[in-house]
């Protein structure tokens, strides 16, 4: 079999996360130039670039001349039919959080279009399109990576995988799996006790220093943490439904869900402070802290999401700043789970995800 010369790679998304892929792939491609890594395609939400005949595109400028393009992106069908006419492999690279693409990733795999993303959505929304994912990628031999969509650059997915497929049986996985609620929670529930600031404070003050969604109800509903325990409960052989088929505690007070702005919902959340502060004195009076987390019982069949309370001594207790840490249970580890810990979010490190992803399959198909 002929060695693959050239991988084609399409981008889609060049925000926080897709600025920081283009200058680690700009770097990757110039230290590895065997198979060479062509940029042949690659559009945000009204812009776009690329050739009909798949003329690679110069990743050193790209972030420059992508703005002042004329051309717009493709519809997706149109697109996967241009990209599968290069004749070349080609890795589709979605930094988006669009549930379109996401819902037209089988489209692209049945192609033979590899796929590596931390957008969420397609591993966490109805279970058929999670089994429509993987049953095209099996049925073309296509790859699909999502290492980012859970826990950032953090090696969460890939140990999970690990530990399924040698045959390890994980009985409980649990963690804290959100920047902004650790931030909160750290902040507002420390192990010294000294926090003297109200909840609604620490939420202004998280969204101010940029740790919160420009809403933060957005990062408050829980939704964010119910869809990255819905990816993890599927991988480890739980088929849930929807990140809506299990208990998620929201922090959006009932009487604010109707607020018309975040900037209302701030003003208001102060009246809803003595709630929260009678939670954490609650735990207080048992020597804990609190602290938001997700836990999947896989033995039970049971996932949730909310507010618990853990001895000061506990690993999750004892977090820092907005880090994530997922403790994995398993019949090898024992009573001493395998926890990963660090940061969980961040352009730099989730896109270290993503790329690391994309080397994965470099290393299968070139
Ligand atoms: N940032 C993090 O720390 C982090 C951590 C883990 C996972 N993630 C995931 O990484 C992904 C990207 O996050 P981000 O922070 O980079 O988001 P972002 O800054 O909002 O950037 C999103 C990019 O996607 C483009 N886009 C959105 N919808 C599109 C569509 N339908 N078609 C084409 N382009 C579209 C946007 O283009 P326009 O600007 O033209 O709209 C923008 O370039 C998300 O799925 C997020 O959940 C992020």
């Amino acid at each position: 079999m002929a060695a693959t010369k050239q991988v084609n790679i399409a981008i889609i998304g060049a925000g926080g996360v897709g600025k920081c892929f283009i200058s680690q792939l700009t770097s990757l491609a110039s230290r590895r130039p065997n198979p060479k890594l062509a940029l042949t395609y690659i559009a945000t939400s009204k812009k776009a670039l690329y050739s009909l005949d798949h003329t690679p595109l110069d990743l050193s400028s790209i972030l420059l001349t992508l703005p002042s393009s004329t051309q717009s992106p493709l519809p997706l069908p149109q697109l996967a039919e241009h990209l599968v006419s290069s004749g070349t492999p080609t890795i589709l690279v979605d930094n988006t959080s669009s549930q379109d693409l996401a819902n037209s990733y089988p489209l692209f795999l049945k192609k033979g279009i590899h796929i590596v993303t931390p957008n969420k959505k397609a591993f966490s929304s109805s279970y058929t399109l999670w089994t429509d994912i993987f049953s095209a990628a099996a049925e073309s031999g296509a790859k699909v990576y999502h290492e980012s969509s859970c826990g950032a650059g953090l090696p969460i997915i890939s140990t999970l995988h690990d530990l399924v497929d040698t045959g390890d049986e994980v009985t409980k996985i649990e963690g804290v799996f959100s920047g902004t609620m650790s931030f909160l929670f750290n902040s507002f529930s420390p192990v010294s006790g000294a926090s003297s600031a109200t909840w609604s404070a620490e939420v202004r003050r998280a969204k101010e220093l940029g740790y919160t969604e420009p809403d933060p109800r957005d990062d408050l509903n829980g939704l964010d943490v119910a869809r990255k325990l819905t990816i993890l409960a599927r991988i480890a052989g739980l088929p849930v439904e929807s990140p809506t088929s299990f208990p998620v505690q929201s922090l959006i007070p009932k009487e604010l869900e109707s607020c018309s702005s975040g900037d209302e919902f701030l003003e208001r959340l102060p009246e809803f402070d003595a709630q929260m502060e009678e939670v954490k004195a609650e735990a207080e009076r048992e020597g804990k802290v609190v602290r938001f987390v997700g836990s999947i019982d896989v033995v039970k069949k049971e996932v949730k999401v909310g507010v618990e309370k853990f001895d000061r001594a506990h690993p999750i207790a004892q977090l820092k700043g907005s880090d994530n840490i997922i403790s994995f249970y398993t019949k090898r580890y024992g009573t001493n789970p395998l926890i990963v810990q660090g940061a969980g979010a961040g352009g730099e490190v989730t896109a270290m995800g993503v790329t690391s992803d994309l080397l994965k399959v470099l290393r299968e198909i070139a």
